[in-house]
């Protein structure tokens, strides 16, 4: 898995510019990503990253890669980030990494945004994956009433919910942005702008993690070779 997650991220080098300010994703494919992207760094390329996660800030500055705190940037030309699912129309499923929300604010303000990813998460029909949502735990059971609601009048095949847990145990995952994730087992989500719009008029839901009309560059890692697709 290493290896097709590696190729696709040394794939993405080849995107980035002198001067480029760069949104940086989450996740082990990102952190390959940025550790070689700090290679270019300390060979001269002169780069500003954006973070979209507390743990890419640390990796970002364990590798000597330059940061601008999110608040002050003001233009992003590139990002590239992960991803858990994508479909042949290029929406993803994100946020298995509990981050999708300020991935999205990222993604949503650059000009372009690269996707890596390893050949497993590419599918025909998103949904295999659990769909993250990110919601304000203020009256949670109502929201997820509304998400069961949302995902079963959008089409999907299921819409079993589960709130996710901290991996060592002690309660609820709390996101960077202080909110909880609920996770969504959807089977098969046919229609993905429409799941995404019936989720974003939910006034609990802070974001989720479907990516729709966002990523223009898919780059997957295999064992021996990256494939490169643009979106028409
Ligand atoms: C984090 C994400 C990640 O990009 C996604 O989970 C893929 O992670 P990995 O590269 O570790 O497979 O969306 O919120």
């Amino acid at each position: 898995m290493q290896i097709t997650k590696e190729n696709a991220a040394l794939a993405a080098l080849e995107y980035i510019e002198d001067g480029m300010t760069l949104g940086l994703g989450s996740g082990s494919t990102a952190e390959i990503f940025i550790k070689h992207l700090g290679l270019l760094v300390a060979d001269g390329m002169e780069i500003i990253g954006v973070p979209t996660s507390k743990r890419t800030e640390a990796v970002a500055i364990e590798n000597g890669v330059p940061l601008i705190e999110p608040d002050k940037v003001s233009s992003i030309q590139l990002t590239i980030d992960g991803a858990d699912e994508v479909d042949p129309g290029f929406s993803l499923i994100k946020g298995g990494g509990a981050c999708l929300l300020r991935e999205k604010i990222i993604a949503h303000a650059s000009d372009k945004m690269i996707v890596i990813a390893d050949d497993s998460k590419i599918v025909d029909t998103l949904g295999e994956y659990p769909l993250p949502i990110e919601v304000d735990p203020f009256a949670i059971a109502l929201t997820a009433e509304k998400i069961y609601n949302a995902l079963v009048n959008s089409g999907c095949e299921s819409a079993v919910t589960v709130l996710r847990q901290k991996i060592n145990g002690g309660g609820p995952l709390i996101t960077d942005g202080g909110h909880f994730l609920l996770d969504c087992s959807c089977k098969k989500i046919p229609d993905p702008a429409e799941t995404a719009f019936l989720l974003s008029k939910i006034p609990g839901v802070m974001e989720h993690g479907l990516f729709v009309d966002l990523a223009s560059i898919i780059i997957v890692g295999f064992e021996n070779h990256a494939k490169v697709m643009e979106k028409n």
